[in-house]
């Protein structure tokens, strides 16, 4: 009876647990807008962007460049020879061994003081934000002085600094009148950054994302064994691969526009980052 009872409280707090962690991401809007990518001509044509995009010449920063989506868009973007240049934003020196990294550009700078480091921010075209932290890591306030204040500050000195193409990687369910901090702060930054202007602004919400962590993470781990235990499709609607993230962030990127701010959902993530697999050799 005592067993049945302690197994119940188990199941109960695991629940809570992974509640938590997924809340979150469950938002309960209507499909938007169709995505870029969701056609099959666009995804036909990715070779041909990719060779155009090759040939303007651009360069590009990356923040959150040590990060779980950040290390694999970096790895993704020199793999393909994207940029004639690539510099890295970072609190720290991140030390690579390969070859392929030895021309990456590297700016350490202090984001408690980032005025003093608008250089870092110059003459970029294109930049990525996959920078962010937890409140378990960061407490309430540390979260909301990373997600909200270093991101809008990185944002604005980019565009005094020339970017064009600004991406940031959000969440889904992100809602600036959210009463959850997490989503209101991930739609406040949404919002604020479409106010800098800058030529092309895309958002990406993905829900829960699946990497192999360094970091112990428990109820991200949680979540995974338990999304793991679900019907495909069920999982695709509540997760999304890292790789296929950073794989949706690069043929976006690729693909021509003419919307000066796209959206893509979990959905629109899934649909584009498909388009080509990351794994295939
Ligand atoms: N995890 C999810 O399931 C999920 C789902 C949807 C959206 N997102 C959002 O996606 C974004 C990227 O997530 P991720 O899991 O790839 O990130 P991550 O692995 O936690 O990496 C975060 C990056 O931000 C940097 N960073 C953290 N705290 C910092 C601080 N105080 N000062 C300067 N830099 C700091 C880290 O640098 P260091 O290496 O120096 O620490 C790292 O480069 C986040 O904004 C997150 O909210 C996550």
């Amino acid at each position: 009876m005592q067993q049945d009872s302690g197994l119940g409280v188990g199941a109960a707090v695991l629940l809570l647990l992974v509640s938590a962690l997924l809340l979150p991401h469950l938002n309960l809007e209507g499909p938007e807008e169709e995505p870029p990518g969701s056609s099959m001509m666009e995804a036909g044509s990715l070779p041909k962007f990719r060779e155009d995009f090759r040939t303007k010449n651009k360069s590009v920063f990356i923040l959150g460049a040590s990060g779980a989506t950040g290390q694999v868009l970096l790895r993704e973007i020199l793999k393909e020879n994207l940029f004639s240049k690539v510099t890295i934003i970072g609190r720290r020196k991140i030390e690579f061994e390969e070859e392929a990294y030895k021309h990456v550009h590297q700016e350490v700078v202090d984001f408690e003081k980032l005025d003093e480091y608008s250089s870092a921010f110059q003459g970029h075209d294109v930049g990525f934000c996959c920078l962010g932290t937890t409140r378990s890591k960061a407490g309430s306030d540390g979260f909301v002085r990373v997600d909200r204040d270093y991101v809008l500050k990185s944002a604005e000195l980019a565009k005094a600094g020339g970017c064009k193409h600004f991406n940031f990687l959000s969440s889904k369910g992100a809602d600036k009148s959210s009463s959850f901090l997490y989503l209101q702060i991930k739609g406040e930054v949404e919002a604020k950054i479409e106010e800098f202007n800058f030529e092309r602004y895309t958002i990406f919400r993905p829900a829960v994302l699946l990497c192999d962590r360094k970091e112990s993470r428990p109820a991200e781990w949680l979540a995974r064994k338990f999304l793991g235990s679900l019907p495909a499709s069920w999982a695709k609607d509540h997760s999304v691969p890292v790789t296929t993230v950073v794989r949706a962030m690069v043929n976006n990127l690729i693909m021509p526009s003419d919307k000066k701010t796209e959206l893509l959902d979990n959905q629109a993530i899934h649909n584009l980052g498909k388009a080509e697999d990351l794994n295939k050799p």
